[in-house]
């Protein structure tokens, strides 16, 4: 029988993770899976941020949503995530390793300490989310795994030395899981453009006028909005993603498009 597209997108009784959850495609993407009808645990070191988001998901969708303070570079509060979860909601059935950072650093002017801190955060706190709730994936109809991969980890980008080399990792640690563990779980990676996300694009070394100057070479016009990530997000976790593992889906408004002809001005 034809499942409608309702029943595709319907994720009551589904538990899901997201890490980075207070910031603004995790936010999103919590309150658009809760709307779908899922339990959304939203991780993230700003615990009055996804304290109050996971409180107004719980008021506005109904579906019970749970904020925890969690230091994604730290294995001890990872496990807390997972055994919160499983107190409160007793499965897990996705897991969206969303958190992640990096500030602009020239390629040679990094430090061991640097490339380190970067891998913790954007690589080896996905790595332990995602191995800590294998145990409880397994177990679930169509469960899924997706990382928030970034344009930057995809090609040279010199410029985000420590944080476009974790993220590289990402992608390929995404594709493995995706080989290795197979019929069980699937495991997708988004390649995020550039996004707004308020001052934290700054804080990481763009200023106003450079975030204008990609703008006027993306395709589609326009930066991308935390909802555009969510929204491919929630149909690599639904069941019309089904039959999709190992991929990475860009999200990227089309991309920087640069003429390769010279220019005569
Ligand atoms: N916004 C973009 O343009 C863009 C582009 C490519 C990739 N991405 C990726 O998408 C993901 C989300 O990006 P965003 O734009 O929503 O970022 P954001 O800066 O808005 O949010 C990141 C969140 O992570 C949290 N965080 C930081 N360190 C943490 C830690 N140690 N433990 C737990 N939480 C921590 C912050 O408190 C924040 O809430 C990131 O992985 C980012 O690298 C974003």
């Amino acid at each position: 029988m034809m499942r409608t597209i309702n029943e595709m997108y319907d994720f009551k009784g589904k538990v899901i993770l997201i890490s980075g959850a207070a910031g603004a495609i995790g936010s999103e993407a919590s309150r658009f899976l809760g709307s779908l009808g899922a339990n959304v645990v939203l991780g993230d070191l700003n615990e009055e941020g996804v304290k109050r988001i996971a409180d107004e998901i719980t008021k506005e969708t109904g579906n019970e949503a749970l904020g925890l303070k969690i230091d994604a570079t730290d294995e001890k509060q990872i496990e807390l995530m997972i055994t919160k979860t499983i107190e409160k909601f007793g499965k897990i059935s996705a897991v969206i390793n969303n958190v992640g950072w990096g500030a602009n650093t020239p390629l040679w002017g990094s430090d061991s300490q640097k490339m380190i801190d970067s891998y913790k955060l954007n690589t080896l706190g996905a790595y332990n989310l995602t191995r800590l709730a294998m145990p409880y994936l397994v177990k679930e109809k169509n469960a899924a795994v997706l990382f928030s991969g970034s344009a930057v980890g995809n090609t040279p980008s010199p410029e985000f030395i420590e944080y476009s080399t974790a993220k590289a990792g990402l992608l390929n640690m995404s594709r493995s899981m995706a080989v290795a563990s197979g019929p069980e779980v699937r495991f997708n990676s988004l390649i995020i453009g550039m996004v707004d996300n308020g001052d934290s694009t700054l804080e990481a070394g763009y200023t106003p006028e450079m975030i204008d100057n990609v703008v006027k070479q993306i395709v589609l016009g326009r930066r991308g909005l935390p909802e555009d990530i969510a929204n491919a997000m929630a149909f690599l976790l639904s069941e019309a993603a089904s039959w999709i593992t190992g991929i990475e889906l860009t999200v990227n408004g089309g991309g920087v498009y640069k003429s390769k002809m010279p220019s005569s001005e």
